[in-house]
Formats: structure tokens, sequence, C-alpha cells
């Protein structure tokens, strides 16, 4: 293992137990992953996928039945104790104490965590606009997500796993969160999150993986797949184009005659299209490039059954 693996999971296996005779539920099936020192790192399912689930094995909340998960090269379960001074997480519900002021939560929590800096933690909750004078049973959902955050923020911890950081977040809010993770990275810490939008993940992270079935499906740098995508091309047009004309193209993968023209799936570069349009006469003409979502759905969606 290279310096700069923070977290692996190797063959990571979660079965639950099963009651009267049923065999128990595989939510995770041999899950083998590696992040990086100072990336941002997204990960992916939908509901039931099994991200919760490596998320608490991660920090030791539950154990697996078979494989490991290695934090800074230490053992989680076994190193438990020395990784939590490392470690800031959220959990996907954050339970927090009721009668207690947010204020009183923090000053508490600080108290306990080497390394924390009260200052940041009032920083954090100006930037994410949470009045910290309230006691936490009158916080709303997204209020108590905030102080979830903070705490995890707050003593700066070399690795932050969060659990669906930003669900129930307002854009604002979640635009802010992005811009405070993006800072932790840039001071060469690392952050895991997990999350079921990837439309919301491909603005901040750096690597993704997608998770179905308690099974990975793939692992890909979002920069690398901005440079595979295919555009849709629409052409509106009086002119009889033929879709046959332009599926003869290099870089052509799909073209459908519509209601006032032609739209045309291509990959790479566009000249030849624009070339062979030209000769036309154009009303108009629209490229779309689809979202990291649909790309995933054409490549990944078929070999799933969700
Ligand atoms: N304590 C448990 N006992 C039995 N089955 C469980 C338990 N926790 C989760 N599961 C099952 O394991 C699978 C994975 O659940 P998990 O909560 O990890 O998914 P998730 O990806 O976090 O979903 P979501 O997006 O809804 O949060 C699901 O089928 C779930 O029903
Ligand atoms: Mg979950």
């Amino acid at each position: 293992m290279t310096q700069n693996v923070v977290l692996e999971t190797i063959n990571l296996t979660k079965r639950y137990a099963g009651t009267r005779g049923h065999p128990g539920r595989l939510a995770l099936n041999r899950l083998s992953l590696t992040v990086q020192r100072g990336e941002i790192f997204g990960y992916l399912g939908p509901n039931g996928a099994g991200k919760t689930t490596t998320i608490r094995l991660m920090l030791d909340l539950i154990r697996p039945t078979e494989g490991s998960v290695r934090i800074f090269g230490l053992d989680a379960h076994r190193d438990a104790v020395s990784i939590k001074r490392m470690v800031g997480n959220l959990p996907s519900e954050v339970r927090l104490w009721d009668h207690l002021t947010g204020l009183q939560v923090l000053r508490y929590l600080c108290r306990l965590r080497p390394g924390c800096d009260f200052r940041y933690a009032l920083e954090l909750a100006e930037r994410l606009n949470l009045n910290l004078n309230v006691s936490v049973r009158n916080y709303s959902t997204g209020n108590k997500r905030k102080l979830g955050i903070i705490q995890a923020l707050m003593h700066k911890p070399q690795l932050l796993i969060f659990d669906e950081p930003t669900m129930g977040l307002d854009p604002l809010v979640s635009h802010t969160f992005n811009q405070l993770i993006r800072e932790v990275r840039d001071e060469g810490r690392t952050v895991f999150l997990s999350s079921h939008v990837l439309s919301e993940v491909e603005q901040v992270c750096d690597r993704v993986a997608v998770l179905r079935d308690g099974t990975l499906q793939a692992v890909e740098r979002i920069s690398d797949l901005k440079n595979v995508l295919y555009r849709w091309v629409t052409l509106v047009t009086r002119a009889p184009l033929e879709p046959r004309e332009f599926m003869a193209l290099p870089g052509v993968n799909d073209a459908q005659r519509i209601d006032k023209g032609i739209r045309i799936c291509v990959t790479g570069s566009l000249d030849p299209v624009i070339k062979l349009a030209a000769r036309y006469p154009i009303d108009d003409l629209s490229v779309e490039q689809p979202t990291l979502e649909d790309f995933f759905m054409t490549f990944y969606g078929q070999t799933t059954h969700d």
C-alpha cells in the first residue's frame, strides 16, 4: 500500500442476519476500493444500494461478514481508537442531545476532541447560516444536518466521511458545503461522501464510485468522464435530412428524424456533423451534454435491476 492511500476496503462484505430460516440480506458484496490522500471521493448509489452499510463498516459501527477496512494503514476494528482521532464523520441520521443548544453541543464535543478550534466551529456556523442559540430539539432537519457537518469538520480531521451530507439542505447551503470540502481538499485532507444524486457530486468530486445492490459497478475520474461523454446535436431545418447520411460520419452513434429536423448523438469532435449540416438551410442548432446520471445509466444501467 502506498503512503497516499488514506482509505482502503478489501473484499468488504456484509450480510445482515436473517430471521427464522431466512438467509439474511447481502448488503455489500466484496467491495474493494481505495481513496487517495487529498481527493474528494463520491460514493453513489440508489436507495438500499449499501452506502450507509459501507460507511458504518468504515467507522467500525458494525462488523463485516468478510473482508476489512484500512484507514491510514491501520485496521478499522483493531485500531479503532487511534483512527477515531483522525476521522470526522456525519452519520445519515444526526442524533445529538435534544435538550442542549447548538452552541452547547459544539462546545461539549470540541472539548472532547484534540485539535478542536472553537473559533473555527463558530466560523462554520456562520458560513452555514446556523443559529447556535436554539435547542437541538427545535432545529429543523436541515439545521440538524448543519450542526452535524460542523461537528464533523471542527477539529480539522485528516479524513472526513459523510453519509448524504447535502440531503435536505437548500441549494445555497449545499453550495457552501461544497466550498468547505474543497478547502479541506486544498489542505491535503481527504473527503469520502455518499449521495444518491450524481448531478450533486459531479460538481465537487474528483472521483466517483457507483454502487448498486451491494456491488461496485464503476469507479471513474470525473474529468475523464467529461472527455468521453457523448452529446446530442439537434438541427432544426425544413430540409429533408437523411439520418443515414449522418450515421456514416465518424463519431456519430445515432441519428433520428424528429418533428422539425434531426437529432444526432455524437462522441468526440462535432466537426464532421457541422460540415455536413452546413450544406443545408439550418434554422436552429442546439447541443446538449448528458448529465453524468444519463451517462451512468447508458453504460451501467442495463446491468442492474432496481
Ligand atoms: N440493520 C439492518 N438489518 C438488516 N438489513 C439491513 C440493515 N441495514 C440495512 N439493511 C439492508 O441492507 C441494504 C443496504 O442498506 P443501506 O442502508 O446500506 O443502503 P443505502 O445505500 O445507504 O440506502 P439509502 O440511499 O436509502 O440511504 C438494504 O437492503 C437494507 O434494507
Ligand atoms: Mg443510507
